[in-house]
C-alpha cells in the first residue's frame, strides 16, 4: 500500500475517429465512471478531445491530451495550446513521449518549455522518460533517464513538483510486447525517485506519481503495480479496448 493514489492513463495515440472514441469513452465510463480508489485519465487524439470530454461530464475519468505547444498562441501551424486544452477541460497531457523524441525530434529543452508551461496553466504534465534499447545494452539507462529528468524538470517549483506526474517508458517495451521485468522497472522508478528527492525533497518526491508505460497489460499489471515505486500505468494498445484497459483499472485499484 502507498500513499500515493494510483493512476491509470490510456494513450491512445494516432488512432480512433471521434464516433470511435465516444463509443470506447462511453464504455469505460459506464464500467468504471465511478472509481475514485485509482485516478483514471483518457488521452484521445486532438479532434476527439472534446466529444471524449463531454462523455466525461458526471464521472470521475479524467481528460488528457497527447501533446501541446508551449507558445499561448500565434503562427504555429498543426500546433495546439495549453489554453485551448484548458477551454475544453482538459486535465492532464503527455510531454516527451519518446515517440515524439524519435518522429518530431524534441528535445528535453523543448520539454521543459511545454512542461512549466502546462504548469502555469494548471495542466498536470505525465512527462515521459527512458531509454533505447542500445542505451539499455551499453549500461548507460539511469544516466539517460537522469539527465531526461533534471532537464525536464529545470525550474519546475516545489510547490507545482506534486503536480507532476512521471511516465517511465523504456522505449524498447513500447508497443514490442517485451516488458520490462518488475526488477528492471522497480530499479528505474526507485532511481527516478530519488532523482525527485534531490529536486525537490523528501516529502514532495513521496507524492509524485512515477508510471510504468511499455506493453503493459492486464496480465503482467498486478505485479508491475506491486512495486514499491510504481504508482500506475501509461498504457499504449490496451488502453483501445474496453476490456483490458477496465482490467488495468481493476488491477491497479486491488493493488491499492
Ligand atoms: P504500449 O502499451 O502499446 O506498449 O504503449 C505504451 C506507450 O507508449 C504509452 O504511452
Amino acid at each position: 500500500m502507498s500513499s500515493r493514489k494510483k493512476l491509470i492513463a490510456g494513450n491512445w495515440k494516432m488512432n480512433k475517429t471521434s464516433a470511435d472514441a465516444v463509443a470506447l469513452v462511453q464504455e469505460i465510463v459506464a464500467e468504471v465512471g465511478r472509481v475514485t480508489e485509482t485516478e483514471i485519465v483518457v488521452c484521445p487524439p486532438f479532434t476527439a478531445l472534446e466529444c471524449v470530454g463531454k462523455k466525461l461530464e458526471g464521472s470521475t475519468v479524467k481528460l488528457g491530451a497527447q501533446n501541446m505547444h508551449p507558445e499561448a498562441s500565434g503562427a504555429y501551424t498543426g500546433e495546439i495550446s495549453a489554453g485551448m486544452l484548458r477551454s475544453i477541460f482538459a486535465t492532464h497531457v503527455i510531454l516527451g513521449h519518446s515517440e515524439r523524441r524519435t518522429y518530431f525530434h524534441e528535445t528535453d529543452q523543448f520539454i521543459n518549455q511545454k512542461v512549466l508551461v502546462a504548469l502555469k496553466n494548471q495542466l498536470k504534465p505525465i512527462l515521459c522518460v527512458g531509454e533505447t534499447l542500445a542505451e539499455r545494452e551499453s549500461g548507460s539507462t539511469l544516466k539517460v533517464v537522469q539527465t531526461q529528468v533534471e532537464a525536464c524538470l529545470e525550474g519546475v517549483s516545489k510547490e507545482l513538483a506534486t503536480s507532476v506526474v512521471i511516465a517511465y517508458e523504456p522505449v524498447w517495451a513500447i508497443g514490442t510486447g517485451k516488458v520490462a521485468t518488475t526488477a528492471q522497472a522497480q530499479e528505474v522508478h526507485a532511481f527516478i525517485r530519488s532523482l525527485l528527492i534531490k529536486l525537490f525533497g523528501d516529502a514532495v518526491a513521496q507524492k509524485i506519481r512515477i508510471l510504468y508505460g511499455g506493453s503493459m497489460k492486464p496480465a503482467n499489471a498486478p505485479e508491475l503495480l506491486a512495486q514499491k515505486d510504481i504508482d500506475g500505468g501509461l498504457i499504449g494498445g490496451a488502453a483501445l479496448e474496453t476490456r483490458s484497459f477496465v482490467d488495468l483499472v481493476n488491477a491497479a485499484v486491488a493493488a491499492g
